[in-house]
């Protein structure tokens, strides 16, 4: 008897475990169709996929802290796919979920499936990236970075490193994902910055979309077209780590033939700045998940929150990096 159960429950929880781990899939301990049923906030978090670093330890922060906070989280991870992230949003509400939480692959397209949220009365967070709807009141909150800031400080640290020099300053840049609110205003704090010298010179740009494969493909291409480049700036670790390979691959020195700068600072991108392959990471924190649990808690008890929460950061050279290396989180 006591057998029979046991292979019972076994295979109740296997079913349960599949049904979380399909592609674009959601995951979920209380029944499908219900917000949870008890007085538990129960979340809808669309994620973007799993393209880099950033995003592991993100979907692990997130994880972890609906836990620590007794959020009941449904997970959907939307492989990079919008589409996806569209589908996910329409079953959250489905199943009349408390809050609605997700980090937009791409800045546009979301004014539709936002309003339907907000017809069904369902708050939604915006968590690390943010979306160009005209109408703000279609989500309560915008907790992440400020990307812009962060393309502002990989320039500054540019233009400080190349301040005695006259030489032209062959760059290369390689993009994160198209349309992605990261891309883009990591691109446009750069180019800011960059901009007030004419010395320095983007002589390519195109997307990695994030991956380490990418960016070793796409920075093959641009040591192949361009001898001579100076300095890659790279919107992720992940697509810079990439282009080491590549950078090694030509016979070239990264981080002296080519100086390389990233942003994120996960560990392995701080491990590459510690034995100088990279030159300076500008820091993009992916811990969102206890503040994100605490604007959740709030906007489902109706309490004002702040419309924009910006994530502190800061910046890595070489010796900071192997200062920070040995308690770095991720
Ligand atoms: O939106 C944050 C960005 O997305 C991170 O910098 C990058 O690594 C990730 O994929």
């Amino acid at each position: 008897m006591f057998k029979r159960m046991s292979a019972l429950l076994l295979v109740g929880a296997t079913v349960m475990t599949m049904a979380g781990c399909g592609s674009g899939g959601t995951t979920s301990a209380s029944q499908p169709g219900s917000g949870g049923g008890d007085d538990k906030i129960t979340m809808g978090f669309s994620q973007v996929g799993a393209e880099s670093g950033w995003r592991t330890a993100n979907t692990k922060s997130v994880q972890e802290s609906a836990k620590t906070a007794g959020i009941e989280l449904k997970f959907s991870d939307a492989q990079q796919k919008q589409e996806n992230q569209i589908k996910a949003i329409r079953s959250f509400i489905q199943q009349k979920v408390d809050v609605i939480a997700f980090s937009p692959v791409v800045e546009s397209g979301w004014d539709t499936v936002l309003k339907e949220a907000k017809n069904a009365k369902i708050p939604v967070i915006l968590t690390d990236r943010a979306v160009d709807s005209a109408d703000t009141s279609l989500y309560k909150t915008f907790l992440g970075s400020d990307f812009v800031e962060e393309g502002r400080k990989a320039g500054k640290w540019l233009v400080e490193e190349y301040k005695d020099s006259t030489e032209t300053v062959n760059i290369v840049e390689l993009q994160g994902t198209t349309g992605s609110a990261p891309a883009n205003d990591r691109k446009a704090g750069f180019a800011e910055v960059i901009g007030a010298d004419a010395k320095f010179k983007v002589i390519a740009s195109q997307t990695g979309d994030f991956t380490r494969a990418k960016g070793k493909e796409v920075m093959e291409a641009f040591l192949k077209s361009n001898p001579d480049i100076d300095v890659l700036y790279a919107h992720n670790d992940d697509m810079g780590l990439g282009a080491i390979e590549a950078i090694e691959g030509a016979g070239k020195v990264p981080g002296k033939d080519i100086k390389i700068i990233t942003v994120d600072a996960v560990k392995d991108g701080m491990q590459a700045l510690a034995d100088g392959k990279i030159n300076y990471i500008v820091e993009c924190s992916p811990l969102l998940g206890p503040q994100l649990m605490d604007l959740a808690k709030k906007v489902v008890a109706g309490e004002q929150v702040p419309t924009r929460v910006v994530t502190e950061e800061t910046t890595f050279t070489q010796e900071q990096a192997k200062q920070a290396l040995p308690t770095r989180q991720y």
